[in-house]
């Protein structure tokens, strides 16, 4: 592992909005903050929103900057990355943002039942052929269900056609109710039901499909806990830009 990592690693060791627990706490249900992240690491009773895939975080800090009536914990595997967003709440003493180094995978044994209020997803991997991976589809929403209240939120944020049609095809067949749905957010943001200042805050992924001409879609949905969910069985065209290298300047 290279020096500027390990520089990295170490200063979150000892920054306090960072949590990771060792996979053996976490495999013998022993996580400290599960059902406790409210009152431990924001002493508040505030939502309680994650953002899946923070990367350097990004959308945490913008949320938890303008809306302070809500707690942010960032999730991501990769802890370089966060470093970023956990410098700048530190340096900022931001008191509502937090970053937990994890795997989505394990969100049951970092949360309890009914913990999370809401979710965001932004610009995730549309995991075109691993179903099981895609953060929209059926596996993972049944485990979104095991810690989010139910009809609870869960915001995506993508520039994937491939990604967007296929949630609005789960949330069409599952009856899911669709709070907001643009193909085009910034064409259509000030038409949208959407909290001031929302349309400010941009990812560094987001910044990047912008200035290739790409447009962000949006979605917003509710979770129920009842019914099984079921998986969408249509064609989609693959997203065929993805492979471009990111600095290319065109489509
Ligand atoms: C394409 S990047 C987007 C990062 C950020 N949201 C942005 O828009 O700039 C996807 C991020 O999701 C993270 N990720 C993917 N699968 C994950 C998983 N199962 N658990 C935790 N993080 C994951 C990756 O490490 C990566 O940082």
């Amino acid at each position: 592992m290279g020096k500027n990592k390990l520089k990295k690693f170490a200063e979150m060791d000892t920054m306090q909005c960072v949590y990771q627990f060792p996979y053996q706490t976490l495999a013998e249900g022993a996580c400290p903050l599960r059902g406790h992240w409210r009152e431990l690491a924001f002493h508040n009773d505030r939502p309680l929103v994650l953002e899946l895939g923070c990367g350097k975080g990004e959308y945490a800090v913008g949320l938890g900057q303008r809306f302070p009536e809500c707690n942010y914990v960032g999730i991501d595997v990769k802890g370089a990355r966060m470093w970023t967003g956990a410098k700048q709440v530190t340096e900022m003493g931001l008191p509502n943002v937090a970053f937990l180094r994890t795997d989505i995978d394990l969100l049951d044994r970092l949360f309890a039942p009914d913990e999370v209020d809401e979710l965001w997803i932004t610009f995730a991997d549309p995991q075109m052929k691993k179903v099981n991976k895609r953060l929209t589809g059926t596996r993972m929403l049944n485990g979104y269900r095991r810690v989010l209240r139910d009809g609870g939120l869960v915001n995506l944020k993508t520039d994937s056609p491939f990604l967007y049609t296929y949630t609005r095809e789960m949330a069409r067949l599952n009856n899911l109710p669709v709070l907001i749905d643009t193909d085009d957010l910034y064409r259509d943001g000030d038409s949208l039901d959407l909290p001031d200042g929302l349309l400010d805050i941009k990812t560094y992924y987001e910044r990047q499909w912008l200035a290739r001409g790409l447009t962000i879609k949006y979605l917003r949905l509710a979770l129920p806990h009842r019914g099984d969910l079921a998986e969408p069985d249509i064609d989609i065209p693959l997203d065929t830009y993805r492979s471009f290298h990111r600095n290319q300047p065109s489509l």
